[in-house]
């Protein structure tokens, strides 16, 4: 096992997050549903003392508000992730991302074997970085996520069709994260600039002898 002082800090990071998503959940999530309950019941009232404007207002920023604290819940802790595995977990990510973005990304989620806890945590936190990442710095129009596997090991290829990132790039926090996080189950990360965008190799092992599950 590589690199145990990094991938406790990792474990770490993750019981934080997931102890702030239920607290996010539990009190502010229950607060805001509270006052959108409470608005919508004075709001057919307000009209005859002048205050449906106001209290629209209230309303629709108590939705947004809603709203953000959901995202924020799911970023923080991805249910999906927990409950239905990283595949639905990626397709989710996907989905959010098209929805604001004018990529189409193409991902086939039959091809992943079962994993141990971290590698699942792990792989989304990378995935979901580096597909920001094609969204933020990539201008490409297009993207796949691929997996293979055999007995031995789970390759992801994931590729888009941009600008492609320099030979010299220096790694920001997010790559270096990734490269952090695929150490931490004994993995390969590479990145390989092609003719027409970025293709990145994510492989690891998948003996459980061979990483932290
Ligand atoms: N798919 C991509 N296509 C083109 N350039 C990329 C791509 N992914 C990363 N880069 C380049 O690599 C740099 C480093 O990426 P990295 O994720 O480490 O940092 P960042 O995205 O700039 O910031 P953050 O730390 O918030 O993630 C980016 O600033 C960008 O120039
Ligand atoms: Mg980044």
């Amino acid at each position: 096992m590589k690199d145990l002082k990094v991938n406790d800090l990792f474990i770490i990071e993750e019981k934080n997050k997931k102890e702030l998503a239920e607290n996010l959940h539990d009190h502010l999530g229950q607060a805001l549903a509270m006052i959108r309950l409470t608005l919508k019941k004075i709001q057919g009232n307000a009209v005859f003392c002048g205050l449906d404007g106001e209290i629209n207002y209230a309303l629709s920023l108590t939705e947004k508000c809603i709203k953000y604290s959901r995202d924020m819940v799911t970023e923080l802790s991805p249910m999906t992730l927990h409950k239905f595995g990283l595949g639905v977990a990626i397709e989710n990510l996907i989905e959010n991302l098209q929805l604001r973005h004018s990529l189409k990304i193409n991902f086939d989620h039959d091809k992943i074997p079962d994993l141990g806890e971290n590698q699942r945590i792990y792989l989304y936190r990378s995935i979901s970085e580096l597909l920001i990442n094609i969204v933020k710095h990539s201008k490409a129009s297009m993207a796949s996520i691929r997996f293979m596997f055999n007995d031995r090991a789970l390759i992801i290829k994931i590729e888009d069709n941009g600008i492609g990132i320099k030979p010299n790039q220096n790694f920001g926090f997010g790559l270096m994260s990734v490269m952090e996080r695929i150490n931490c189950l004994n993995g390969h990360f590479l990145i390989k600039p092609q003719p027409k965008g970025t293709l990145i190799s994510i492989e690891i092992p998948l003996d459980p002898s061979e990483h932290p599950r």
